[in-house]
């Protein structure tokens, strides 16, 4: 099994991956960091604890994040996310503390006790990453795999014209890691799933009513027609979460002309970093610009090596999506 430690902006997305996470056999995950993205770092760490009280796997020990990126003030995405970062979904209160580590502390705790096996996953701005650099600037030797879901190359973005939300909450952050990453030749490459490609993984209503029929509670559906807001009646409280979460991803998704669906872009980068036979990559080397005034939080690939400088990042550039769809379905569904 990998030895996993992830670091969430739970999220939608980031919900499903963790789900996704906990329904997999081959994943142990020994930590999870809580970042401040689509809602506060705060907010992140009540939603990591709830999920993992519904999915039965209390003992993950929760680490609350920076409350802000290092130098701006935090942006959240309540519209993306819903008020609370889980869309319709209405998870019983955590019964549990958090972590008296902070994640950065977390990240370089896990990477010392499981030096050169365990796999990071940052599905959120790279914040706590960036802080736990500070304090072991030897990490990226140390993990044997780093995914990131963030940036975009080819641009739109989702948040500014150029720039991908991960990235554009924390790009001092994020510079600091792909800089770390470029820095040394002993480790592989981190993989990045940018958004060029995590938009092609398309969830659709009739993946939910396929994944709660796996899940032995068919019936379950997400209409286009249905009134906003309408919950899941679904005997299966995991189902009835997850689908009230996924019909505001729906809406939201609707309301900015992407179709009544959901990108999967954390639950791709979270199948990643189980299996990164899931994407064909390209190594190049990623940087992030800081001072542009249209273009902060940009990352820009060099795929040719013009900069001269070592490659730093395997960008994810293609996959299968419609098996990937199916795979996260079964697997979700048979949790
Ligand atoms: C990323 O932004 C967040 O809103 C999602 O959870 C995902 O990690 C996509 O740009
Ligand atoms: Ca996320």
């Amino acid at each position: 099994r990998q030895q996993m430690m992830i670091d969430l902006d739970t999220g939608i997305d980031d919900s499903l991956a963790l789900v996704y996470l906990l329904a997999s056999p081959e994943a142990r995950i020994r930590g999870i960091a809580s970042t401040g993205g689509n809602v506060t770092a705060r907010q992140v760490a009540a939603n990591n604890l709830a999920w993992l009280d519904v999915c039965g796997a209390p003992d993950i020990p929760v680490a609350l994040g920076a409350e802000a990126p290092i130098l701006d003030e935090l942006r959240t995405s309540e519209e993306t996310h819903g008020p609370q970062g889980i869309g319709y979904a209405e998870l019983p209160a955590a019964r549990r503390e958090l972590s008296p580590l902070s994640a950065a502390e977390l990240w370089v705790k896990l990477a010392r006790e499981h030096e050169g096996t365990l796999v990071g996953l940052v599905t959120g701005p790279l914040t706590n990453l960036a802080l736990a650099l500070d304090l072991e600037p030897r990490l990226p030797e140390m993990l044997s795999r780093l995914v990131i879901m963030g940036g975009a190359f080819h641009h739109p973005g989702n948040t500014t014209p150029s720039t991908e939300w991960n990235i554009s909450v924390d790009p001092e952050a994020a510079k600091q890691v792909f800089d770390a990453f470029g820095a040394a030749e002993t480790h592989p490459l981190p993989i990045v799933c940018p958004l060029d490609l995590t938009e092609r993984i398309i969830l659709r209503p009739d993946d939910v009513s396929a994944l709660a029929e796996v899940a032995g509670v068919p019936g379950e559906v997400i209409a286009p027609d249905d009134p906003l807001g309408e919950r899941s009646t679904s005997p299966n409280p995991l189902i009835r979460h997850l689908s009230d979460a996924i019909r505001f991803y729906m809406e939201f998704h609707r309301a900015y002309d992407q179709g009544f669906i959901a990108h999967m872009h954390d639950p791709f980068a979270a199948a990643i970093a189980l299996n990164p036979h899931w994407a064909k990559t390209r190594a190049a080397t990623v940087d992030v610009e800081l001072s542009g005034t249209i273009t902060r939080g940009t990352t820009v690939a060099d795929w040719a090596g013009m900069w001269g400088r070592h490659p730093n990042a395997d960008i994810a550039s293609d996959t299968d999506p419609e098996a990937f769809l199916a795979h996260l379905v079964e697997r979700v569904g048979s949790f």
